[in-house]
C-alpha cells in the first residue's frame, strides 16, 4: 500500500481538484483529504479521522455510506452487462425499470426521462430540449432562460451561466447570452427589511413581471429553479412565492423547470420538491439523490407537454439529435433502482421530513439567539445558520474575515463536516437521510460549541 507521504506529493503534483485553490494546493498550503472509507453517515480517512458527515459528500448520500444493497446491485449490473449504449432504442433491465420507478414517484403530468450522468448535463440537455420545443412550434425568438441569483444549476457554459453565484461567472466570461437573471427568493436578504414575506414574494414577482417586460415574453423560452436554493444559501422560498411565480409563467407561455438535483426522492420529506410547494413544473431535473452517489447517474423527466412537441418534431425532423456515449448506463441504472428501493424499504423519506424538523428545531434553540446568528432556516433534511456582524441592522461580515469558513473548520475540529456556502457567512447542512434524532443533537450540540468558539 502506497504511504500517506507518496499518496500526498501524487496529490499535489498530478490532480486537479475542482472547486480547490489551485496554487495553494499545488505549493502545499492547502489541506487534502484521502477518504479511505464510509459507514452510514460516517467517512474514515487516511489519517485515521472518523468524520460524521453532515453535508452527505455534496448532498447526495442520501442513503448513507457502505450499503451493501447498492454494492451489489452494480457488482451484479457489472458482472452480467458493464456497459450497453441507449441509442436507437437499445436499453437494459436496469434503465427501463428505473425508468418506471422514476415516472411513478414523479408529479403528475411527466411523460418520460431521458438518463444523463449528472446535474450539470442534465441541465445543458433541458435547454436544449427547450429551444429545440420552441423551434418545432415555429418560435425561433422564445430562447432566453430566466435563472435566479444564486440559483445553482451546474458548472458547464449554458449551466454556470443559469447559476447565479460570481465565483462561477469570474473570468470565465459568463453568463452567455441567452440566460438572464431575476430575484433571488430569500426573504433574510430582502432589500427592505420592513417588507413581510408577502410583500417580499410580490417583490419577486413583480421583478419578474419587469424583467420579462424588458427582455419581450416572446423572446423567454423557461425558467429554472431549485424548490429551494441550495448552493447559494439554503433558502426554502417564501410562502406563497412558487404559485405566484407559476402564475406568472403561465401567463407569458414560459416553460417551467424545476432543478430537484438536490431536493428529489425525498430530501424535503417528500418524494420531490415541487410536490411539496406545489409547483407544476415541464421538466425536471434529477441527479444526487436518484443513486444516492453510488454511482454517476442524472434525468430530465419531460413532462406531456414538451414530449408531445419532441414526437413531433422527431416526425418531422428525424431522431433526435441528443445523447451521450453514457447516457442511461446499466451501471448507474442499477444502482438507481437498489437506491429508490431502498429509500422506501427504509423510510428515509418520512424521516428526513421528521428527524430535519427535529435538526431544524434544535439548531433554531440551539444557535438562534446568538448576537451573531440572524438566520437559522431550513426544510426536511436542509439546515442553514446564517452569520452576520450586526442582528439588528442585519450588517453582514466583511467577507474577507470569512467567517463561515471559520466557523465550518471549528466544526470539522469537532468531527463533523459542514459546508461553508460559497457566497456570504452561511454554514449549511444536508446530512445522509438516515440521520437519526440523537446524531442530530450531537451535530447541534458541536455547532454551537465551534460558533462560540468563532464568534464567543
Ligand atoms: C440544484 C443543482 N443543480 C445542478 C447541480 C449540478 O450537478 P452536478 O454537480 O452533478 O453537475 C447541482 C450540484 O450541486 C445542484 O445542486
Amino acid at each position: 500500500m502506497l504511504t500517506n507521504d507518496i499518496l500526498d506529493k501524487w496529490d499535489r503534483e498530478n490532480f486537479f481538484h475542482p472547486s480547490t485553490h489551485l496554487a495553494q494546493f499545488a505549493r502545499g498550503e492547502a489541506p487534502n483529504r484521502i477518504v479511505t472509507g464510509g459507514k452510514g453517515i460516517f467517512i474514515e480517512d487516511r489519517d485515521g479521522n472518523r468524520l460524521l458527515d453532515a453535508f452527505a459528500g455534496l448532498y447526495c448520500v442520501n442513503v448513507g455510506y457502505g450499503r451493501p444493497e447498492i454494492a451489489e446491485a452494480i457488482a451484479a449490473q457489472a458482472k452480467e452487462l458493464a456497459y450497453y449504449h441507449a441509442y436507437v432504442g437499445h436499453g437494459t433491465e436496469a434503465s427501463i425499470t428505473l425508468a418506471k420507478m422514476v415516472l411513478e414517484r414523479a408529479p403528475k403530468g411527466m411523460s418520460k426521462v431521458y438518463f444523463g450522468l449528472g446535474g450539470s448535463d442534465a441541465n445543458e440537455t433541458n435547454v436544449k430540449l427547450v429551444w429545440y420545443y420552441n423551434n418545432i412550434l415555429g418560435r425561433p425568438a422564445k430562447k432566453k432562460i430566466i435563472s435566479r441569483w444564486r440559483g445553482y444549476h451546474g458548472s458547464g457554459l449554458v449551466t454556470g451561466s443559469l447559476t447565479g453565484l460570481k465565483l462561477f461567472h469570474d473570468k470565465f466570461d459568463l453568463p452567455l447570452d441567452r440566460i438572464v437573471h431575476t430575484e433571488a427568493p430569500y426573504y433574510f436578504r430582502r432589500p427592505d427589511l420592513s417588507m413581510s414575506e408577502a410583500d417580499f414574494v410580490a417583490h419577486c414577482v413583480d421583478e419578474l413581471e419587469k424583467l420579462i417586460a424588458r427582455e419581450g415574453a416572446d423572446t423567454i423560452a423557461a425558467f429554472i429553479g431549485e424548490p429551494v436554493l441550495g448552493t447559494g444559501g439554503i433558502v426554502p422560498p417564501p410562502a406563497g412565492y412558487w404559485p405566484a411565480i407559476q402564475a406568472v409563467l403561465t401567463k407569458h407561455d414560459i416553460l417551467l423547470i424545476a432543478d430537484e438535483v438536490v431536493t428529489g426522492f425525498g430530501r424535503l420529506g417528500s418524494m420531490m420538491g415541487s410536490d411539496h410547494y406545489g409547483m407544476t413544473p415541464d421538466i425536471i431535473t434529477i441527479a444526487k439523490g436518484l443513486t444516492s452517489a453510488y454511482a454517476p447517474l442524472s434525468g430530465s423527466i419531460v413532462g406531456d407537454r414538451v414530449w408531445q412537441v419532441l414526437e413531433r418534431g422527431t416526425d418531422e425532423n428525424g431522431p433526435i439529435g441528443h445523447g451521450w456515449t453514457y447516457s442511461a448506463h446499466p451501471i448507474g441504472a442499477a444502482a438507481g433502482v437498489a437506491n429508490l428501493k431502498l429509500i422506501d424499504a427504509l423510510g428515509l423519506m418520512k424521516n428526513a421530513g421528521e428527524t430535519g424538523a427535529h435538526l431544524n428545531a434544535q439548531m433554531r434553540a440551539a444557535v438562534g439567539g446568538h448576537a451573531h446568528v440572524g438566520d437559522v432556516r431550513g426544510e426536511g433534511m436542509l439546515c442553514a445558520v446564517e452569520f452576520v456582524e450586526d442582528r439588528d441592522t442585519r450588517r453582514f461580515f466583511d467577507p474577507a474575515r470569512k467567517v463561515g469558513p471559520a466557523v465550518a473548520a471549528a466544526l470539522l475540529k469537532r468531527g463533523v463536516i459542514a459546508r461553508a456556502m460559497p457566497q456570504g457567512d452561511i454554514l449549511g447542512f444536508a446530512p445522509p437521510l438516515c440521520l437519526t434524532a440523537a446524531e442530530a443533537d450531537e451535530v447541534v450540540h458541536k455547532t454551537a460549541e465551534a460558533v462560540a468558539e468563532v464568534l464567543g
